[in-house]
């Protein structure tokens, strides 16, 4: 039977770490030996780190090295001319307003890039900032999926029989529709200490729908607030074989190290089938394409071929949609930086150490991708793209296929020092909630609860470590 730990062996070969904690070793590091058990901070004799401990390509031959705030709207590295045609009509998609193609009658924003800032995440009401007044969104980085109770014959959350699958805030003007509902979010601190005494402060969002245009929602009515994660390296995600990802799941927790991801399996619209669940923060979309054709409708309110208007039409053919789902595919991951600094190579091994890389898998070496480039690439995403129980205060209590109420998809870190850069602004989690790495890691519970304490335990010359290894991916 294969076990989680024999199959994250394979996986682990970028960061092997020098020091090896004791529960760390028997959760995630295939290679090391070690029981369970040990406090952080524990060090056991382990291999010096691989030659790919200094490979700064995170998306193998495709991964740019440029840097600055463009950094994420950029093609990948090795593309052929048709490939720079069809990313720049796409690009002209992504980046302007679909006002005037099909936008409305509701939506959420006029582009795609007003909710992924710079390509990367969107932004919350108080931003990462200290203000926790919060209030309605100023900008659209944020959307409430809705659903209520029960489950459709694909197994597909139902839709609210009056406002649909999604709560579109805004309308266009002169259109007969009204915005659905003002989206507002209230935060509330939580407070707590580190291991040495230090302080820290959190914030909890309460969001609320206020003055809903078409009366209240259905009974039972379950929502979601979803923040905009960044869009890069997806076609690379895409192209990690379903084989690998599904290896690599241990729902009944077989090696009991606390850690049971398990596949979500969705529906296919375009191929009429199950497929494993890869996109959305609960992995609800197969693929990049029903992604995309999925935000255009439920995000812009424009119709495509898998999500056509009731009596089949769209506004956006498929050979218009083609550039907008291509670009999306090839946008490049940039090179991590700092890889021989010794602090962020001091900080890698608290990675390990602390068992974040049994859900944010350092490697992944990608099978056929669509486009070429992509294809047989050893990549450093950090997730594996599976779902974990991340316990009570991070849950939304709505599923979404397979994935239940508490459970997340592990989002891809590959980026994360660049995010502020890029987006001007760093929030991270679901709902935006945490404003700074540091924040979002003191949120994992369920699963990851035991990953959290480490850090909590930790020194803060570790921690800063830690810090320092995630802001150089
Ligand atoms: C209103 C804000 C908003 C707009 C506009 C928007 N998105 Fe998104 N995007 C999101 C949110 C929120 C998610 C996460 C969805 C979920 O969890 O189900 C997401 C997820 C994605 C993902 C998957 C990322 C991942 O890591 O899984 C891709 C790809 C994507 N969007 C592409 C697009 C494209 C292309 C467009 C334009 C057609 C677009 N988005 C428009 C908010 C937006
Ligand atoms: C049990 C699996 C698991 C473990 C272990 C784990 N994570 Fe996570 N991580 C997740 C999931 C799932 C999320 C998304 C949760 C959410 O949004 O509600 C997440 C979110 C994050 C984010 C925010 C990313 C973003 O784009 O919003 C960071 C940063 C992060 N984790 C770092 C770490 C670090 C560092 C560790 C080790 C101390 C760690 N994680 C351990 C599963 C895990």
């Amino acid at each position: 039977m294969p076990s989680r730990m024999g199959s994250r062996s394979v996986t682990w070969s970028r960061l092997a770490p020098l020091t090896i904690v004791g529960v760390a070793a028997a959760c995630g590091l295939g290679a090391a030996t070690g029981g369970g058990g040990g406090a952080a901070g524990t060090a056991s004799t382990a291999p010096a780190p691989a030659a790919s401990w200094f490979e700064p390509r995170s998306g193998g031959l495709t991964t740019t090295f440029r840097d600055g705030p463009e950094v994420f709207g950029l093609p990948t590295r090795n593309g052929g001319t048709y490939e720079s045609i069809t990313f720049a009509d796409g690009k002209e998609l992504f980046n302007g307003s679909l006002a005037g193609r099909g936008l409305g009658p509701t939506f959420n924003a006029e582009s795609c890039l007003a909710c992924h800032l710079g390509h990367g995440g969107g932004t919350v009401p108080g931003g990462d900032g200290p203000d926790l007044s919060g209030g309605p969104l100023v900008t659209p980085g944020l959307l409430v999926r809705l659903s209520i109770p029960g489950a459709g014959p694909h197994g597909e959350p139902l839709d609210d029989p009056v406002y649909g699958g999604q709560i579109q805030d805004r309308a266009v003007p002169g259109a007969a529709a009204l915005p659905e509902a003002a989206v507002e979010v209230r935060w509330a601190e939580v407070t707590g200490t580190y291991g040495d005494g230090t302080p820290y402060r959190l914030r909890r969002p309460t969001v609320t729908l206020a003055g809903l245009a078409l009366g209240p929602l259905a009974p039972g009515s379950m929502t979601s607030p979803r923040l905009a994660p960044p869009v890069i390296g997806m076609g690379l995600l895409e192209a990690v074989p379903d084989d690998v990802v599904v290896a690599a799941a241990d729902p009944d927790d077989a090696n009991h190290d606390g850690i049971s991801g398990r596949p979500n399996w969705v529906w296919d619209r375009g191929r009429e089938e199950r497929a494993l669940g890869r996109f959305g923060w609960k992995a609800g979309q197969p693929n990049v394409d029903q992604q995309t054709e999925g935000a255009l409708l439920g995000d812009l309110g424009v119709t495509s071929q898998l999500y056509p208007a009731a009596d089949g039409s769209t506004e956006l053919s498929i050979t218009q949609a083609y550039p907008l789902i291509f670009y999306t595919k090839a946008l490049a991951v940039p090179a991590a930086r700092n890889t021989t600094d010794p602090v962020a190579r001091r900080g890698a091994e608290q990675f390990a150490g602390a068992g974040c890389a049994s859900c944010h898998t350092t490697t992944f070496t990608t099978g056929p991708a669509v486009i070429s480039s992509m294809a047989e690439q050893v990549i450093h995403p950090y997730t594996d793209l599976l779902l974990h129980d991340m316990g009570p205060d991070l849950a939304d209590g709505r599923p979404e296929y397979e994935a239940s109420g508490t459970e997340w998809r592990t989002p891809p870190l590959w980026g994360l020092g660049r995010r502020k850069e890029v987006s001007g602004v760093l929030v991270l989690l679901h709902d935006g909630r945490a404003r700074s790495i540091e924040e979002a890691i003191l949120w994992h519970g369920g699963e990851g609860e035991a990953a959290r304490q480490r850090f909590v335990a930790m020194p803060r010359q570790d921690r800063d470590a830690l810090l320092a290894f995630l802001g150089s991916l």
